[in-house]
């Protein structure tokens, strides 16, 4: 897919966007469609080894090694993306998930800091680097975008990870809310919701069951590329009119009628 272009310029933060998921991958991608990328990771190594793939493709890439959860991290980012580039048009907030920060559990079993981790990684960083980037891309005055990755758990009833279907939803409503305030200033907010992704995080948690892929109807788990693009549509202007949205990337999972009755 010819993808070059479509960011031409346009400066782009991933925030997680090293790893070896859909962080790396859409580092990769904004990066394939002419975003100079800060690569923001807390794993130093893979942050640079995705800063390195990209400036070998012909791409531009820095290497941001912070903590997202911490306004000397979330300062530092937005400093050394300025300085690398000179500016920042596209915000994506990748960094999140489950089953590394908390144990799969009913909520009467979860203790304090569990619940509290999931919320730091989930919902409360967003709001510390958002809130950082913002007023830069207003100072520009030409816009940005800014997408969210939130999930299918934010979506439906999310059993035995409720802290995180918690904060992903807060993540959905977060999105709408920012679309609001800042849509006369030319910044949108819109949010992708992964169903399950074929990423080592997962395969880790589903224990390899391939089980799954039967219920989906499109006959497969997601790959990182197909979170990848929906982001690319959101952060650039193919999507200029679209903002305040939560688009479902799950294979049509979320399509099916809910209560098993026969044929639905
Ligand atoms: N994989 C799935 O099936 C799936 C499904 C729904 C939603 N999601 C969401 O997609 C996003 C990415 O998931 P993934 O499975 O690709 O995960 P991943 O672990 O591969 O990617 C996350 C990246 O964020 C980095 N990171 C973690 N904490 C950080 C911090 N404090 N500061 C800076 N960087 C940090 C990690 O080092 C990693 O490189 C998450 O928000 C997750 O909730 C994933």
């Amino acid at each position: 897919m010819n993808l070059e272009g479509l960011l031409q310029g346009r400066v782009a933060i991933v925030a997680g966007g090293g790893g070896g998921g859909i962080g790396a991958e859409t580092s990769r991608t904004l990066a394939r469609a002419g975003a100079p990328v800060a690569v923001v990771d807390l794993d130093a190594a893979s942050a640079k080894s995705i800063r390195d793939e990209i400036e070998a493709a012909g791409g531009r890439a820095v290497a941001i090694t912070a903590d997202v959860r911490s306004s000397d991290g979330v300062a530092a980012i937005v400093a050394e993306t300025r300085d690398a580039f000179g500016r920042i048009d596209v915000l994506v907030n990748v960094a999140g998930g489950m089953h590394r920060h908390a144990s799969w559990r009913p909520l009467a079993d979860w203790d304090e800091a569990s619940w509290d981790r999931i919320l730091e990684i989930n919902l409360r960083y967003i709001f510390l680097l958002t809130r950082a980037v913002i007023p830069v891309m207003i100072a520009q005055g030409d816009g940005g975008a800014i997408v969210n990755i939130t999930s299918i758990s934010g979506v439906f009833g999310a059993p035995n990870h409720a802290a995180y279907g918690a904060a992903k939803a807060g993540l959905i409503h977060l999105t709408k809310s920012l679309c609001l305030e800042y849509g006369e200033k030319g910044i949108r907010c819109n949010a992708v919701s992964p169903g399950a992704v074929e990423t080592a995080a997962v395969a880790d948690a589903l224990g390899g069951d391939r089980e799954m892929s039967r219920t989906i109807p499109l006959g497969r788990a997601g790959r990182p590329a197909d979170i990848a693009r929906a982001v690319l549509f959101l952060a650039s202007p193919l999507s200029d009119y679209v903002s305040g949205q939560m688009l479902l990337v799950d294979g049509g999972v979320s399509a099916r009628f809910p209560l098993g009755i026969p044929g639905g």
